[in-house]
């Protein structure tokens, strides 16, 4: 009887190499792994490939998915100016449910009834990974290796590969825990365990320090058509090749760090390092362009529906109902965001210093304190009257309240905090000459 099958998500690294053979021992169960290209940095997706068939894999998918990421994911994230907790743009958040479609995809190609994935259970991804699948698919069994087995260290788990004959990596100590595509990197753990260190500087590869980068500054103009960008200094480029090309402008002017503490969704505030040059680039030039085109209205609402998508979307809720009700309402904002942006790179700051739009609802005759103004002053006064009539209606019968309060006070009148009869007298007499 043929082996029943498992598809793992598979990077190369020592975890996901030691899920093979660990899927094979404990569960008898025939290996297919996954590799999903996002951009991220590798030594080699034929080598990888390789790695995996060696290790044990009966098969290794590598998958292209850097153009469904910028089409589908980060397109949707830049509509949203997706930033959780107003900070990070959630480039592990936004890559898991990518892979795990194509996880389903693969499972379903090869007739798996299992998922695996090489995530501990202190953090998001095994969130992500998991509601993704099971949302695509509620028929299909998960398995998280690093969860169940109990090699408690690195250099356990590096022994018991090396027993195995796996190919451990030189850097048997892996300094850090670090996760990136095309839209940026996360680093944790290491000496950024202690909130109080600051992060040492081999931490970065996408930006320069503040010290290295150009003594001048670097102007670039990006253009944007019904929200997403199209072009940059006037050269139109496809999304993902702009971002391409931002990574590598704003990452030399040491643009795009972020050093924070942030609240994971299993309870345990952790400390992150990110690099997102582009990313946070973007969202500014288009949040820019959203300030001078969208209503006011609709712009106030949808930095709630923003805030939501974030969360939804850190949560794990990539496919759920909410999340695709919040696109929803983010793409029908998107259609008036044509324009140019005009940012300044200058030792690590991105600044919009210009924005133009033909769907601009800026009106210089408006706005101007010249001659050309057409704004009527005079109306102004009827309009406050009437916007702060609730508020005075209230005021007026709190502070005759207090009045009598203090009045009927056994300490008297003089007992009063100074200052509160005169000015609760003070706005019962002009309510009282108004209504005259
Ligand atoms: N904390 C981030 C998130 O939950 C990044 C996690 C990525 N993993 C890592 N090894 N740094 O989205």
């Amino acid at each position: 009887m043929s082996k029943e099958k498992v598809v793992l998500a598979y990077s190369g690294g020592l975890d996901t190499s030691v899920c093979i053979k660990w899927l094979q021992e404990a569960y008898g169960l025939d290996v297919i792994a996954l590799v999903g290209d996002v951009g991220q940095e590798h030594e080699g997706l034929e080598k990888i490939r390789k790695k995996a068939l060696k290790t044990g894999a009966i098969a290794c998918e590598v998958i292209d998915m850097k153009e469904e990421f910028a089409n589908e994911f980060l397109a949707k994230a830049m509509a949203a100016n997706a930033l959780y907790e107003n900070k990070y743009p959630l480039l592990s958040a936004l890559s898991r449910p990518l892979i795990s479609k194509h996880l389903v995809e693969v499972a379903h190609r090869y007739g798996a009834q299992y998922i695996a994935h090489g995530c501990t259970g202190k953090g998001n991804d095994q969130v992500r990974f998991e509601a993704s699948v099971l949302m695509l698919d509620p028929s299909l069994q998960i398995i998280a290796p690093v969860r169940e087995w109990d090699l408690r260290t690195r250099s356990e788990e590096a022994d018991w590969a090396l027993e195995r004959g796996i190919e451990v990596p030189v850097t048997k100590d892996a300094l850090y825990s670090i996760d990136d595509n095309l839209w940026g990197r996360a680093i944790e753990c290491g000496a950024l365990e202690d909130p109080w260190n600051e992060a040492p500087d081999d931490i970065w590869t996408m930006t320069s320090s503040l010290e290295d980068a150009p003594a001048e500054a670097e102007y670039v103009e990006l253009e944007f058509s019904q929200g997403l960008p199209c072009a940059l200094n006037g050269i139109g480029m496809s999304f993902l090749d702009i971002i391409y090309a931002l990574n590598g402008i704003a990452g030399k002017h040491g643009f795009g760090r972020l050093d924070m503490i942030e609240n994971r969704l299993v309870g345990v505030k952790s400390r992150e390092c990110y690099e997102v040059p582009a990313g946070l680039a973007l969202i500014l030039a288009h949040k820019a362009l959203e300030d001078v085109c969208l209503e006011r209205e609709v712009l106030h609402y949808k930095l709630g529906i923003e805030q939501s998508w974030a969360t939804a979307v850190y949560n794990g809720q990539w496919f759920s109902p909410l999340k695709e009700a919040l696109d929803a309402f983010c793409a029908t904002t998107q259609g008036d965001i044509n324009g140019t942006v005009r940012l300044k790179f200058y030792k690590g700051n991105c600044i919009v210093v210009g924005r133009k739009s033909e769907s601009s609802l800026y009106d210089f005759a408006l706005a101007t304190y010249d001659e050309e103004d057409v704004f009527d002053h005079k109306s102004a006064k009827g309009f406050i009257n009437l916007q702060t009539l609730s508020t005075k209606v209230w005021a007026t019968k709190h502070l005759s309240a207090e009045k009598q309060s203090v009045a009927s006070c056994p300490a008297g009148p003089e007992g009063a905090p100074s200052g509160l009869i005169e000015e609760a007298e003070e706005v019962l007499n002009q309510s009282a000459c108004a209504k005259a």
